[in-house]
């Protein structure tokens, strides 16, 4: 409570009194860090900068910035940390996200984005967990004035019945997702401000990436008693490893729902989709944690940046089977491969003498790798 009623003292002086305030905030903040022992070391006066220099965010969104500088500041890792998960989840794939780290550090100001593809649900859905893995995170760890731990962690243990055999209760700090989710929606859903069916098809991703984040919030616990004997454990909420999440939305993006044709005319209330390639069966309203797009991917062979591909050509492929993620055959597009030897030194043969010296020789190590022609 204490810690907002700064935030909020910040926002309506930041208008009125720019010089004063510098002056104000470090006092408030020796008092909150002597306290807590914990800087809000993110916290940077100069953060309003950012939102001026971050690309293709939109009018609201620049609002949104200002007025939570801080918070959109670890937005854009939670941005980051989604797309290095996701060139991670494409490694293999003929289009492998790497379009979206040259862009600028906003992975929404690329083309792809604005597009129906499969890999476009996929992003949206990544980004809005990411963005509210980072803030629940952040919220936890002391980084931000606007909150704090999870308060509803706390209220729950008085809720939920407890056995007297395996006792435990809420306690320390669980990671504050219900904020992290408010804020990716108020930082994200902004975006699609357009009644429209692609704006609705955003946001439902966007929903089902946090969706699929609620899903895999953990439960931490320690022990507490004499020698380890468990007399009590506490409890508290995190955040998974963001691994995980992405693994959990990778496979949603394999089976995503194509919206039905039908809505595509009229402007439904409840999006319906179906699985590709079934033309023929009814089409469903779409499940809370399920992607939504509605536009056939390109094949990504070829450069071309009306839709971010850098095309495959120079990929490095695996020979095999044509099967096989990032074979050859499926990632080189038919074009063929060369074999390219790749010579390193490796320290080799190396002998130890007593004592402490190890003296190795210098050998070459040679590599083949194959290449998309
Ligand atoms: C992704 O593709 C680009 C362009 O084709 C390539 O330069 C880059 O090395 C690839 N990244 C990975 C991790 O394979
Ligand atoms: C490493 O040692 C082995 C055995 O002494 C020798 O046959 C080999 O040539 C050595 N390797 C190099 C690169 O010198």
């Amino acid at each position: 409570m204490r810690k907002l009623k700064v935030a909020v003292g910040k926002r309506r002086m930041h208008r009125t009194y720019p010089g004063a305030i510098y002056f104000v905030l470090i006092a408030f903040f020796e008092v909150v860090s002597s306290r807590d022992n914990m800087l809000p070391h993110h916290l940077k006066l100069s953060s309003t900068l950012t939102c001026r220099l971050i690309g293709g965010l939109t009018r609201e969104q620049r609002s949104v910035c200002h007025d939570a500088a801080d918070t959109a500041a670890i937005a854009f890792e939670g941005l980051q940390m989604a797309v290095k998960e996701c060139q991670h989840q494409f490694r293999w794939h003929r289009w492998n996200c790497s379009s979206l780290l040259v862009k600028s550090s906003n992975p929404h100001a690329s083309a792809i984005m604005k597009r129906g593809f499969r890999e476009t649900a996929f992003l949206y859905a990544l980004t809005a967990a990411g963005v509210s893995h980072a803030v629940a995170r952040a919220c936890a760890q002391g980084r931000l004035i606007s909150c704090g731990c999870d308060p509803l962690g706390y209220r729950a243990a008085h809720e939920r019945g407890r056995t007297r055999t395996n006792k435990w209760e809420w306690s320390g700090c669980s990671h504050n997702l219900a904020y992290g989710v408010e804020f990716s929606k108020k930082f994200l859903d902004v975006r699609e401000k357009v009644d429209d069916l692609q704006s609705k098809i955003n946001v439902h991703n966007n929903n089902a990436g946090r969706s699929i984040l609620s899903s895999h919030m953990e439960v931490r616990c320690k022990c507490h008693g004499l020698s380890g004997s468990c007399q009590l454990r506490t409890c508290w909420r995190a955040t998974p490893d963001f691994r995980a999440v992405a693994s959990t939305i990778k496979r949603q993006y394999r089976k995503a729902l194509v919206v039905a044709q039908e809505e595509l005319n009229n402007s439904p209330s409840v999006l319906r989709g179906r699985p590709r390639g079934r033309r023929r069966s009814r089409a469903r309203p779409a499940p809370k944690s399920s992607l939504l797009f509605f536009e056939k991917s390109p094949s990504f062979c070829e450069a071309d940046p009306k839709f971010d591909s850098a095309g495959t050509s120079g990929r490095v492929c695996r020979i095999g089977r044509t099967t096989r993620t990032g074979s050859c055959d499926l990632l080189c597009c038919g074009r063929g491969h060369a074999l390219i030897r790749k010579s390193s030194i490796k320290p080799c043969n190396c002998t130890f003498h007593w004592c402490c010296r190890v003296d190795c020789q210098r050998c070459q190590d040679d590599k083949w790798i194959s290449i998309c022609k």
